[in-house]
């Protein structure tokens, strides 16, 4: 099936609509369905499953069998084969997934063939990691000795958002599986496929049955009953910052452990000694990729005077030069998620611009050219924004960059931090002693100097503050999901 008879509206391919517990699809024959968007002309194009507490029993129950008795029992380096093989087949299979992302989710296919390859990664680095966790010996008087086991949690439910649906799923899917945990994940309802075809292929790359699943439906129906479920050991969350809340207070009632990563407003900060055409764009990627539907995207650029006038005004030119339309045509910039999500964007500007904020471009819904649809919102650029206003100080989620100017460093610095959220921020400068003496005052859980989103899933990802806390990827996003245990001995 081409690109263009997909656009059009055909279905991909029979894609699962039930859930994936025990190793297999499965649909209740009183399954309640949902529909699934495509963002990019604003219509249905497959259902699937608005799960039930019952449908996350069977889930949970599935993991737990195989928790305790299959995979726990695995040893480490036949987790790590079985990851590697998973790795190999999402390569082999990507353009698969990339065009069920890019269509379900709405993001440019380029960002979507980006996101699978990291999900690839993600199981690779977590393949390499499993007969790496090692405990510790401790210095106990003669006589005693003491060491330290790390243990899998046991089942981990994984609430799953529709900005990045493969590799959010993949960056905490495959962490808990290489920690010896099963899992049970949900998606978000907007974007519930490739969670399910993952879990279908960990199971074609020899993961036992039950050790993964995956249920499918609204955080109401089937998030809620998930976090709050007394099988679950351990949570990890992504999404916004009131869910997060009352999934930490669902948590409470099992003193569940949990890991929240819930956005944020990351500033970058560009110096007036910076390289000018990686600061440009480093900051038109931070706020403008996935059509700004990023927790670590840069909202914000914090400017300083000298260098504000020229560099904004190229910002704007190239802001409005962009490719817009479906997802799946490649363009520069694609659609928001879904029409609740455009009129929350929307909602924000449009009541900033009743405040007398001044909208340098953008700031209005547009569409798809080609076939004039789509929930799309023009790439927004908004100049001199006070730090008291609530563009600067909400997370908006969407194609909106404020500019806030500051007369140097120090001032950039207190601009940074007067902020609820700490997830990232972006230093642009060629005096690395400025550089480093931003990164280390910032208050946030990663800092991207002279590359925003520099790095990869070796470095620990998660926030400060409002943003969360816990971290995600690196070894340390590992030790999520196990508990240590010490062991003293009297010889
Ligand atoms: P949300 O936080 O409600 O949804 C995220 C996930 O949580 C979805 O899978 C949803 O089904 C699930 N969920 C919802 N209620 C739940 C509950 N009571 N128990 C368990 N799971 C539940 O976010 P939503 O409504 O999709 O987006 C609202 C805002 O959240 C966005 O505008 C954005 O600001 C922020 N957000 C941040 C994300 C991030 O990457 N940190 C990702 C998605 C949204
Ligand atoms: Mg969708």
């Amino acid at each position: 099936m081409t690109i263009d008879e997909i656009i059009a509206g055909k279905n991909p391919e029979a894609l699962p609509d039930g859930h994936f517990i025990d190793g297999r699809f499965r649909r209740a024959s009183d399954a309640r369905m949902m529909e699934s968007y495509d963002p990019g002309r604003a219509e249905a194009f497959a259902s699937f499953t608005n799960g039930t507490a019952d449908d996350v029993d069977e889930a949970v129950d599935s993991a737990r069998r195989a928790f305790s008795g299959v995979w726990r029992d695995v040893a480490p380096a036949e987790r790590g084969r079985i990851l590697f093989r998973a790795a190999a087949l999402l390569r082999e299979e990507g353009e698969r997934f990339a065009v069920i992302e890019s269509l379900d989710s709405g993001k440019p296919l380029s960002e979507a063939r980006g996101d699978v390859r990291g999900a690839a990664r993600a199981f690779e680095y977590y393949a390499g990691a499993t007969d790496k966790l090692q405990g510790d010996s401790f210095p106990l008087a003669r006589g005693y000795l003491g060491f330290s086991l790390h243990e899998p949690m046991g089942v981990s439910a994984q609430i799953i958002p529709w900005n990045f649906p493969i590799s959010t799923a993949a960056r905490s899917i495959a962490p808990a599986l290489a920690a010896g945990c099963a899992v049970v994940a949900k998606p978000a309802e907007q974007t519930p496929f490739t969670a399910l075809l993952l879990a279908e292929l960990l199971s074609r790359a020899g993961l036992p049955n039950g050790v993964c699943n995956v249920v499918t439906g609204t955080g109401a129906a089937t998030g809620a009953p998930l976090v709050a479920h007394p099988g679950i050991d351990q949570i990890t969350f992504t999404g916004s910052v009131a869910t997060g809340q009352s999934v930490m207070r669902s948590a409470a009632d099992h003193v569940t452990r949990l890991v929240l990563e819930l956005g944020g407003k990351s500033p970058v900060i560009v110096l007036a000694d910076c390289d000018r055409e990686a600061a440009i764009t480093g900051v038109l990627g931070a706020i403008f990729e996935n059509a700004g539907q990023i927790c670590s995207a840069g909202s914000r650029l914090v400017i300083e005077r000298s260098i504000h006038d020229d560099f904004v005004a190229e910002l704007v030119k190239r802001a409005e030069a962009f490719r817009i339309g479906h997802g799946l045509r490649d363009p520069d910039f694609g659609p928001l998620n879904s029409k609740a999500h455009l009129q929350k964007v929307s909602g924000f500007v449009d009541a900033a611009r009743k405040r007398g904020v001044t909208v340098l471009t953008g700031g209005e819904t547009t569409c798809d050219p080609e076939s004039g649809k789509g929930w799309f919102y023009k790439p927004t650029i908004i100049d001199d924004a006070a730090a008291t206003d609530d563009l600067v100080r909400e997370e908006i989620f969407g194609p909106v960059l404020t500019v806030q100017i500051a007369e140097d460093a120090a001032h950039a610095l207190a601009l940074a931090n007067d902020c609820r959220y700490g997830l990232v921020a972006g230093v642009y400068t060629s005096n690395i002693a400025n550089a480093l003496k931003l990164a280390r005052d910032i208050d946030a859980g990663q800092i991207f100097i002279n590359e925003y989103f520099a790095g990869g899933i070796e470095l620990p990802f998660g926030g400060n503050k409002l943003s969360g806390f816990g971290r995600e990827k690196g070894i340390e996003g590992m030790l999520s999901y196990s508990k240590t245990k010490s062991i003293a001995i009297k010889l």
